[in-house]
């Protein structure tokens, strides 16, 4: 079970000035009582498709698992193609989830096929990616996610991987291709329909940012070996866990009032993720999108410009204690930090019993690495406490789907709570649509020019600033 520590974000350990008091969760309770009420009729009325996710969609996990055995035993890879919510949660679950090395495994050693997730347009990335992966086409799953089925990167994308597939298998190609999209309609939709791909849903009612546990992350996932059902059960645990109105013993009441009064009272619009375990850094990433894309509003629902929205950080400990922890200590107090620690280290190494007779390195002989990044971890709590920097900590007895399930529920629900408390609706992305129109307009497509010749008026170089 994942545990929040609030202590060190109280006025008890930081001060009143930077820290939480009795009376500011006195004062912030109604709110979440509120916001509680309005996320519960929503959920009720099936208006968040995410929370039927854990428990009320078996249909899903039954399509993606009868999929991974059709593919499976002859797939040596499997390529992802999406981008934002379509990719974030597939490498967040595979690097929570598989080792580092996994890719680098044998066959006989992996769990699945080795994976590579294209979440870009960088030609140097998708050129060395293709050529690797396409050595192995015979072999090879493509499985291209768009919900919309209309995103310029992941269009892009597929037409190469679709051209090449095709040159190298002929007919054959499309067996090889899983579009997972919207079942009713987009141009994704109509070419998967046309080619003859095998298909999996982007629930109508489930927003990108929040489909990690939706066929777009499950069907890579399940193909890589990770059990899609413990993930499920995790999710639909916490998300018990947030049905209680017990504000203290509801993990998401306490984070988002947590987070709420940070912003709104003590002057900390920035929320770090800091997780002290490399496979949790992606994670951090998943978070970051979550956080951002959902919260960074203009318009207020009940009307007016709010320009609200903390600023999601991901850093990595102990690495960014070397990099970024002197800004968290002694610059602008400003921060709130989220640490993310694991009890039990999916794997441990000790270091070995060596150099006697060096009395500075004594500490470490025979130490567990484990102990020394969570002793680094308890440093860095510690060290931005007497500093007056406020943090929280998110405990994992290991790092297991089903506590990965749990974390990935626990975010969803808060966004959702804090959405409701900044008065902002967290489901859509207006301010993403005006880019995704620009880069139409610039790559010449059809019915942009006028937007293409504004928009040079303000990317044409005027040499006058240029140094
Ligand atoms: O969260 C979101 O809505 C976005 O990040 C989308 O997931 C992203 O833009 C990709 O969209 P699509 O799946 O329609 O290609």
């Amino acid at each position: 079970m994942i545990e929040l520590y609030w202590k060190n974000a109280t006025s008890e350990v930081v001060g009143e000035d930077h820290g939480v008091t009795e009376s500011d969760i006195e004062s912030v309770s109604p709110m979440i009582h509120k916001a509680m009420a309005a996320v519960s009729a929503q959920i009720s009325a099936g208006r968040l498709g995410y929370a039927a996710l854990p428990s009320g969609r078996p249909e899903y996990a039954r399509q993606v698992k009868a999929l991974v055995e059709k593919h499976k035993p002859d797939t040596t890879d499997l390529l992802v193609l999406g981008i934002g919510g379509s990719a974030l949660g597939n490498i967040a679950l595979q690097s929570a989830l598989n080792p580092a090395t996994y890719n680098m495994l044998s066959d006989s050693k992996r769990g699945g096929p080795r994976l590579f997730v294209l979440d870009n347009v960088d030609p140097a990335l998708v050129g060395d990616t293709l050529a690797l992966a396409m050595r192995k086409a015979k072999s090879l799953v493509v499985n291209v996610i768009s919900k919309s089925g209309e995103t310029a990167e992941t269009a892009a994308q597929f037409m190469i991987v679709r051209e090449m597939l095709k040159k190298k298998l002929g007919d054959g190609f499309a067996k090889r291709i899983v579009a997972t999209t919207d079942m009713n309609k987009g141009t994704l939709h109509d070419i998967a329909v046309k080619d003859g791909y095998d298909m999996l849903p982007v629930p109508d009612d489930v927003g990108g940012r929040f489909s990690v546990l939706t066929p777009v992350g499950l069907f890579s996932a399940a193909m890589c070996g990770i059990d899609i059902d413990q993930l499920l059960a995790g999710a639909a645990a916490m998300k018990v866990r947030c049905e209680n109105l017990d504000l203290r013993a509801n993990p998401a009441c306490v984070l988002a009032a947590v987070k709420y009064l940070m912003m709104k009272a003590k002057g900390k619009p920035m929320h770090v993720m800091m997780p002290y375990s490399n496979r949790l850094y992606y994670l951090a990433d998943w978070y970051r999108q979550l956080w951002a894309e959902s919260l960074g509003k203009r318009q207020a629902r009940s009307g007016g410009e709010v320009f609200v929205g903390p600023t999601p950080i991901k850093a990595l400990g102990a690495t960014d204690q070397h990099s970024q922890v002197q800004l968290y200590r002694e610059g602008p107090n400003d921060k709130f930090t989220q640490f993310v620690e694991v009890d039990e280290h999916p794997r441990e190494v000790r270091v070995p019993d060596v150099f006697a007779d060096i009395p500075g390195l004594s500490y470490l002989r025979k130490a567990k690495l484990g102990k020394l990044l969570n002793a680094e971890k308890q440093a860095t709590e510690y060290a931005m406490a007497v500093s007056k920097r406020p943090s929280v900590t998110l405990r994992l007895d290991a790092i297991t789907p089903h506590s990965v399930g749990e974390f990935i529920y626990l975010y969803e629900f808060t966004t959702s709570l804090m959405g409701e408390l900044l008065d902002i609706n967290p489901y859509d992305q207006p301010a993403v649509e005006l880019g995704k129109k620009a880069a139409f307009a610039l790559m010449g497509r059809d019915g942009y020019n006028d937007m293409a010749k504004e928009i040079r008026s303000f990317t044409r170089v005027d040499k006058k600033f240029l140094a």
